[in-house]
């Protein structure tokens, strides 16, 4: 009988998102996971690898970790995520951290060309727009091969935000955020429901705003907190959702960054929209259709992702 192999999962950066994204991979069972980081970082992966691995005996999980510092370890990954880069510190924007992360993004992507071409590549890393723009002209993946993680992030927190508004579960909470994973990011509440309630109908202007706004400032409401960096469970776990829709080709429509060819009248450009991800990839990128209003608030986030991506010099 034919056997399926497993799969292969390239983590690139064993930091904070790095190791909780190997933690879910193996807990769901994705996949062999190469949890890759620097030379300088080897005890961090290598330590990390060993205490998952060493778990993994406490359920049974099947999957195992293997911490890494060599390129060729990660060859021939099924699935790429990428969380190698700096976080924010409190004050600092996601753009502030365009210089030092591109340089990671070159060497990440350059490495990507050359060892797993043939990966679906989630990029997690910040500015996220910018970053994943880089990591598909500089890798030349095809564009249904690439994709960033932002929006299923922002939608997860703008869902917890109305179901603690609402004191309801938040499995009956539907919503979505659009545009840039910068400040200026859509929440659509037009398009929210709640067990098929739109939105709209169970709590005042007021309040919508008051969850727009801590929606927005979501990212930097935990570098606040955490003072050290940003969030990483919370951007570990949407990864995931994304990896999974992938490899179990499950066609999830989910929000991410993905190449536009038109949609919103923009081109060129990644940006935040509800995609469709199966065995395909980037299997359909869908558009929404906006009021005046909120095209005019999308215009504003595209406006500022094309000043930072206008800024990358490859
Ligand atoms: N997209 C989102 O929604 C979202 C949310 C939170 C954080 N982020 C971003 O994710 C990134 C990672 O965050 P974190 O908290 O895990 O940071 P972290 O500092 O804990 O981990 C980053 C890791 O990248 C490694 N690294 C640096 N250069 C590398 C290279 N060339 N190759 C491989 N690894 C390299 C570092 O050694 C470090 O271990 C940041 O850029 C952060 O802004 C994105």
């Amino acid at each position: 009988m034919a056997q399926n192999r497993k799969k292969k999962i390239g983590l690139i950066g064993g930091g904070q998102i790095g190791g909780n994204l190997a933690l879910l991979a193996v807990q769901k069972g994705l996949g062999d996971v190469v949890l890759y980081d620097i030379p300088a970082a080897e005890g961090m992966v290598k330590g990390k690898a060993l205490d998952i691995n060493q778990l993994s005996a406490v359920d049974g999980y099947d999957c195992r970790v293997t911490g890494s510092t060599d390129w060729k370890d990660v060859a021939g990954s099924d699935v790429i995520i990428i969380t190698a880069g700096v976080p924010r510190k409190p004050g600092m924007s996601r753009e502030d951290l365009l210089e030092i992360n591109l340089k990671i993004m070159k060497d990440v992507a350059g490495n990507i060309k050359q060892h797993a071409p043939d990966a679906f590549v989630i990029n997690v890393a910040n500015p996220l727009d910018a970053m994943v723009y880089a990591l598909h002209k500089i890798s030349g993946l095809p564009k249904n091969m690439v994709a960033g993680m932002a929006g299923v992030l922002d939608t997860s927190r703008f869902k917890c935000f109305v179901a603690e508004a609402l004191g309801c579960s938040i499995r009956d909470v539907e919503a979505l955020v659009l545009g840039g994973h910068g400040d200026d990011m859509v929440p659509l509440v037009r398009h929210s429901t709640v067990g098929g309630v739109p939105l709209t109908e169970l709590l005042p202007k007021e309040k919508l705003d008051a969850i727009i706004k801590r929606t927005r400032e979501g990212g930097a409401e935990l570098v606040g907190l955490y003072k050290t960096g940003s969030a990483y469970f919370g951007p570990a776990a949407s990864s995931i959702a994304m990896a999974e829709s992938y490899i179990f080709d499950r066609k999830r429509v989910l929000p991410a960054a993905a190449l536009l060819e038109g949609q919103y009248g923009i081109s060129g450009y990644f940006f935040g929209t509800p995609v469709q991800i199966g065995a395909g990839g980037v299997e359909k990128v869908i558009t929404v259709d906006l009021n005046a209003a909120e095209k005019a608030e999308l215009e504003k986030s595209f406006q500022s992702v094309k000043k930072t991506v206008d800024s990358v010099t490859l």
